[in-house]
């Protein structure tokens, strides 16, 4: 909303500079002086031989000590006056008060009152010029100056005599002049005597009228103007004009002062260039355009607040989790930019949520993982997301950040070099017709560190949590795996998120899992619990030993229908076991520990669920600090509802650890 602001800003600024011109707009143009004080110097502009001092304006001012002959003066109002627009000219009144005192060789020379278009008095305009005109352009029309003179002085022979008024247009030589022998006026009376001289001029009529008054006479008078002249200023004059005085002294000198002024023009339209009526009427648009958009931004972002992202960011637990270490909130331009705007190229795999790309993001290697598939509910996944992220293990993927911005819901997750786990325990599998094979990358060692490593993250996820979070989607997939070759469990307590119900024969149930590492009971519960993640972890330990797809009835990925489970027990029941070993280990594999993997993995896919061992006693037999459980030469029938063994189950596993059946039920 800042930058509509600024914009509205400019658009009043410049409504603002077109009024803000050089003349006044929009009231009548007033002066009203009674008297000149100091601090209404500023409101005029004087020429260098002017000032205001006394409380008058001195037109040819005394300067302490100098001679005050040979002077030319002008004072005008600083601002200037609209004369005339079109065909229309301004009516105005000015009134003012003169005080001349004569001082050498009988005074002299004058004073005017002027409309001229410059402020500036002209050279060499001195004595009988009045400092209206230069000598050398007198008569021009170009000088734009009409002047009612008071002549204190006949200077030259056109001159009436010493004592008149007259009317000058661009040039001292009155276009017409009165003396004022008759009225028994004079001009140059002296200190103790004002002369007040009230200059109308009706701009439609067109006529100038000049009274002069004995005194200080401020007030209608409707007697004789001494003047009055029929005159088109606007055939003299520019558009807009200074208004003040000039005055000049010659070899004969005069204090000329003006004591009071009062000037009244009336307005002759608003005065305001023609694209001001443009861009007022233009800026009100604009400004209401803008006030309609900024409102209905608002007005989304309520809406959409409302409806579904406020709970999210109002969670204090996400809040909390965005200052601490837990994942960052990321902004989705610099996860677009982190990824080169999800660039195909970029693209390391795609799984049930959605697809995932590689990025860099603040120099770290990162695994964007941008869900696709619509979760129900995005806030709750987020909170979730955000929750199990902050969960810290060596063999989990550290969720780095998220972001959820324009309907985009993207994880980011710290890279994984070596990729997905049934990327390379397939991979000689899948390259058989291939020219080259592949070496082998996942020998004994590794598979059975990797399998520890998820059962210990299992562990953690199940027992040593505040909370205990069910993975809910065990599966090669799902295991990455990290320089070392390390197991890293991903996309723990995603699933619960997500419907499978494209993928489950039981549609009337939203079940999490994959077929093949679902637990038999959830097909009927359709709900997922600690065992149910173990019966995964038992298919994985299998996979990982055979190096075979888990099959099963829900599995079309594999070619067979026989699940690892069922293929596993048989040759246990056989005591043929170690056959089950993947093949291309080519025997390379430890027996004893070959052999209580496999059991362990039997052990976990019990068909019935209170059977399983925990993941606790799954990590300890695979660390070597208990023996394998006990697993029965056939595989005994799922049954439905499963029921807890009546017998002590302390005597059914050797070295059975298991957690209390209530805390093994899920949540
Ligand atoms: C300007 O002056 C004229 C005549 O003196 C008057 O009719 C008019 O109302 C005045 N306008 C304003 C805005 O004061
Ligand atoms: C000044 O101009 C007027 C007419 O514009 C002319 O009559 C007069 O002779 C001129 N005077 C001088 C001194 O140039
Ligand atoms: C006005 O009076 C003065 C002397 O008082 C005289 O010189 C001048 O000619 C008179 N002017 C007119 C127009 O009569
Ligand atoms: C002119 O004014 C003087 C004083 O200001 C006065 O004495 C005289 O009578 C006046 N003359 C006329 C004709 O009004
Ligand atoms: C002349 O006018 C000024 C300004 O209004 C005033 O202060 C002064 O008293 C007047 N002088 C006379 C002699 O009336
Ligand atoms: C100017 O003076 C004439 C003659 O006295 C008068 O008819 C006219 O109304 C006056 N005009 C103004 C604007 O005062
Ligand atoms: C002219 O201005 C004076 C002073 O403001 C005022 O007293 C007088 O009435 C005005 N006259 C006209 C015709 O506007
Ligand atoms: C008009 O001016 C004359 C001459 O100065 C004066 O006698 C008269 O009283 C004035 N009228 C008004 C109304 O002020
Ligand atoms: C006044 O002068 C202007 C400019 O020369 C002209 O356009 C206009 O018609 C004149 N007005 C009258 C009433 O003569």
């Amino acid at each position: 909303m800042s930058g509509t602001i600024n914009i509205t800003k400019f658009v009043l600024l410049l409504v603002l500079l077109a009024s803000a011109n050089n003349y006044q707009v929009g009231c009548n143009f007033t002066l009203n002086y009674p008297s000149f004080p100091d601090q209404v110097s500023n409101d005029f502009i004087k020429s260098s031989k002017s000032n205001i001092f006394f409380d008058a304006l001195q037109v040819t001012a005394d300067v302490q000590g100098a001679p005050i002959t040979h002077l030319a003066g002008r004072i005008v109002y600083k601002k200037r006056f609209r004369l005339w627009n079109k065909d229309k000219i301004a009516s105005f009144n000015s009134t003012f008060v003169l005080n001349i005192l004569p001082k050498d060789n009988g005074g002299g020379e004058g004073v005017a009152f002027i409309l001229a278009k410059d402020s500036g008095v002209p050279p060499n305009s001195e004595g009988q010029w009045l400092g209206l005109v230069d000598p050398s352009t007198n008569g021009s029309s170009q000088n734009y100056i009409v002047a009612v003179e008071f002549d204190t002085k006949k200077s030259f022979l056109e001159d009436l005599d010493d004592n008149h008024v007259g009317l000058d247009i661009n040039t001292v030589y009155s276009a017409m002049q009165v003396s004022l022998n008759s009225s028994n006026i004079t001009i140059a009376s002296g200190t103790y005597t004002n002369i007040t001289a009230m200059i109308l001029y009706d701009g439609r009529t067109k006529m100038m009228n000049v009274s002069i008054f004995k005194g200080n006479l401020i007030g209608p008078n409707s007697s004789t103007p001494v003047i009055s002249m029929p005159l088109n200023l606007s055939e003299y004059l520019p558009k807009n004009v200074y208004v003040g005085f000039s005055a000049s002294t010659g070899s004969g000198s005069e204090l000329n002062c003006v004591r009071e002024w009062y000037f009244n023009g009336d307005d002759i339209d608003l005065g305001m260039p023609l694209w001001v009526w443009v861009v007022i009427p233009l800026g009100i648009v604009v400004l209401l355009l803008l006030l309609l958009f900024g409102g209905y931004l608002y007005w989304k972002k309520k809406r959409f607040n409302n409806s579904r992202d406020v709970s999210v960011f109002d969670d204090p637990t996400i809040q909390g989790i965005e200052t601490g270490l837990g994942p960052k909130k990321i902004k989705l331009k610099d996860l677009k930019a982190a990824t080169g705007n999800f660039n195909a190229k970029n693209e390391l795999g795609r799984g049930g949520f959605g697809i995932v790309y590689y990025g860099t993001w603040k120099g770290h290697e990162v695994a964007v993982k941008r869900i696709t598939n619509t979760p129900q509910g995005k806030q709750n996944l987020i909170a979730e997301v955000t929750t199990i992220g902050s969960l810290h293990h060596k063999n989990l993927v550290k969720l780095i950040g998220w972001c959820y911005e324009s309907d985009e819901l993207l994880l980011a997750y710290e890279y994984m070099p070596n990729g997905s786990l049934d990327k390379l325990i397939y991979a000689n599998e899948e390259k058989q017709d291939g020219k080259e094979k592949l070496p082998l990358i996942l020998a004994w060692e590794r598979r059975h560190n990797i399998i520890c490593g998820v059962a210990q993250a299992l562990d953690y996820l199940h027992n040593e949590c505040m909370k205990r979070v069910l993975h809910r989607d065990i599966k090669t997939s799902n295991i990455m795996l990290d320089s070392e070759f390390s197991a890293r469990l991903g996309d723990f307590g995603l699933a619960r998120m997500f419907k499978l119900s494209e993928r489950s024969h039981h549609s009337t149930k939203e079940i999490a899992g994959t077929p093949g590492y679902m637990a038999p009971e959830i097909f009927h519960t359709g709900r997922t619990t600690a065992e149910t993640d173990v019966f995964a972890f038992g298919v994985l330990t299998l996979v990982m030993a055979c190096g075979r797809k888990p099959g099963g009835q829900y599995d079309q990925e594999s070619e067979s229908n026989t699940s690892i489970v069922d293929w596993v027990w048989e040759l246990y029941s056989l005591e043929l076991v170690t056959d089950a070993i993947d093949p291309k280990l080519k025997g390379n594999f430890d027996k004893v520990q070959a052999e209580c993997m496999l059991a362990l993995g039997l052990a976990c896919c019990h068909p019935n669920p209170y059977m399983r061992p925990s993941m606790r006693t799954a990590l300890q037999v695979l660390m070597g600090e208990a023996l394998p459980p006990s697993v029965p030469f056939e595989k005994p029938i799922f049954m439905w509802p499963t029921t807890p063994p009546s017998f002590n189950r302390e005597e059914s596993y050797s070295g059975g650890m298991l957690t209390s059946v209530s805390s093994l039920s899920g949540r």
